[in-house]
């Protein structure tokens, strides 16, 4: 598959959100939504009610990246919402089948995400129940944080158990991600690239993302 690139409006401006989600309409493929609780990570940023007025007022498909700490009550219903993609995290769902099962239901690519320690193996049977794998590559909560370079095993490993670049699966990296690290990410066997600070710290977001997938596609 195609690089893909993912901008993550936690680094935008919350006050403009439908002006930042068209500012990477024509570069990017996705659009990274951040949803924290306060509980799962330690900051909270938006919920459902904003998702509803953004996927009006975005034209590219949203990736809702939840980190909640009850995905199993939440996550079906971004999709039902309309989302094109949603995420949980293994280390939150508590039925992780059953609500990839309901998000993939409802219409959306399902996807489960893990924590930098986070062990692949521990997952490796439910990859037949989801369309993306999300290894973060900082702690989640914040933007702007350092890629974290012991996740790159981890990331061949999911490649090579997901199979070549047109597997199904999807290998999403999340974190860090800037011109230098997307090009180890990519090498390591990551095809969908999010990034906050990167994009919507750049002086032209468009330009940051056809930079970003100029260095992936290396
Ligand atoms: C962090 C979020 C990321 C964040 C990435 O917990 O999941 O999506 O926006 O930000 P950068 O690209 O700045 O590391
Ligand atoms: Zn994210």
């Amino acid at each position: 598959m195609a690089i893909q690139i993912s901008p993550s409006i936690l680094s935008a401006d919350f006050a403009h959100l439908a002006d930042e989600a068209a500012a990477v309409e024509n570069a990017a493929d996705w659009l990274h939504v951040d949803v924290m609780d306060n509980h799962f990570v330690p900051n909270l940023t938006l919920g459902l009610p904003i998702v509803e007025s953004l996927l009006k007022a975005a034209k590219l498909p949203l990736d809702c990246h939840l980190m909640i700490e009850d995905p199993d009550r939440w996550a079906p219903a971004y999709a039902e919402a309309g989302a094109g993609s949603v995420t949980i995290h293994a280390e939150a769902a508590k039925a992780p089948v059953r609500t990839l099962r309901a998000i993939r239901a409802a219409g959306a690519r399902a996807s489960l995400a893990l924590n930098p320690a986070t062990p692949l193996e521990s997952y490796a049977d439910l990859l037949p129940e989801v369309d993306m794998l999300l290894l973060m590559t900082v702690e989640p909560g914040f933007g702007g944080q350092k890629f974290i370079d012991l996740v790159l095993p981890k990331i061949r490993k999911a490649r090579e158990l997901v199979g070549g670049r047109d597997a199904a699966v999807w290998v999403q990296v999340d974190g860090g991600i800037a011109a230098d690290t997307i090009e180890r990410a990519a090498e390591a066997g990551a095809d969908v690239f999010v990034a906050g600070s990167a994009v919507y710290g750049a002086e032209d977001p468009a330009a940051a993302v056809e930079a970003l997938r100029a260095a992936a596609e290396k």
